[in-house]
């Protein structure tokens, strides 16, 4: 477990992630019904973009670095979300703070300097739950949720090799036990090959209605490099595509790199 994500606050991954994040969410949360929301690998919740970590790589700089000053209007809601919450939100933070009264999170994370920094942010917050389990065994044993309605997000750190196939997995096994779930899945895009076998394993799983939200920076050509990434959406919300293309599209003019194959896409894999 080397991954901390503190080195990767804030950029363009991120930003891309949490901006749609924050559409599933507010689509579900149009009805007034109590909405469950799981992080499966949910971090330490918040950074300090200047803190050592995230200067260590600056990766930040070329993502939410780029998006704060004169948001677009597809961006707005996001800017003003992380700007109102001072470092810079990891999910859980992000998603905790559109919590209405009746709505209920629980977040797992492994790591135990990261899952004791969650534990500490949300001490005494009783809509939230903070669980050091493994995030493979939690879509298990946490869903499905009492509410019925809810927002599951995975988002593994990809250190491992097969970790695309895992994903396709619990995706499955999450969906066999809160079918009316929305799942959001967030994959980065380094080369085309893992990503079209990913989408082979999801059209062979049986899953219905998916769509794939994506976005590169640059041309998706060297594997050693992050070059774009992905939001796997698995029972989008209605219109999710309508409201999802102008952010990406707003992501694309501020984050890509001119000149360098940068580009977007929204996919439906699978069919309602
Ligand atoms: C990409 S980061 C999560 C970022 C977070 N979702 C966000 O957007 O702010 C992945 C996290 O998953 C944790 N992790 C890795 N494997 C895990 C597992 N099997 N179960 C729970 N947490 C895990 C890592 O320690 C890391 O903090």
């Amino acid at each position: 477990m080397n991954y901390r994500h503190a080195f990767h606050a804030g950029n363009a991954g991120d930003c891309m992630k949490h901006a749609l994040l924050m559409l599933l969410l507010g689509a579900l949360q149009r009805k007034p019904a109590p909405v469950f929301v799981l992080d499966t690998h949910a971090g330490a919740g918040a950074y300090d973009l200047e803190g050592q970590a995230a200067a260590r790589t600056g990766e930040w700089r070329a993502g939410i670095g780029r998006l704060l000053d004169d948001p677009p209007p597809a961006l707005q809601d996001f800017a003003a979300a992380v700007t109102r919450l001072g470092l810079y939100p990891g999910s859980p933070v992000l998603l905790h703070a559109m919590l209405r009264p009746d709505d209920r999170m629980a977040c797992c994370e492994r790591h135990p300097d990261d899952h004791a920094a969650l534990r500490a942010r949300f001490a005494g917050e009783k809509q939230t739950g903070v669980h050091r389990r493994d995030a493979w065994e939690a879509l298990g044993a946490l869903l499905p949720p009492k509410e019925r309605r809810g927002l599951v997000l995975i988002d593994p750190p990809y250190e491992a090799t097969d970790e695309f196939a895992r994903l396709a997995d619990g995706l499955r096994r999450g969906h066999s036990r809160f079918a009316g779930g929305v799942f959001a899945a967030w994959y980065p895009i380094k080369h085309r090959v893992p990503v079209r076998d990913f989408f082979a394993a999801i059209q062979a799983s049986g899953l219905r209605d998916v769509v794939a939200a994506e976005l590169w920076w640059r041309a998706p050509l060297d594997p050693a490099r992050l070059n774009g990434c992905g939001l796997l959406v698995v029972n989008p919300p209605y219109r999710f595509d309508e409201q999802a293309e102008p952010v990406l599209a707003a992501l694309l003019d501020r984050l890509g790199e001119r000149d360098t194959g940068a580009g977007m896409a929204l996919t439906r894999l699978v069919d309602e």
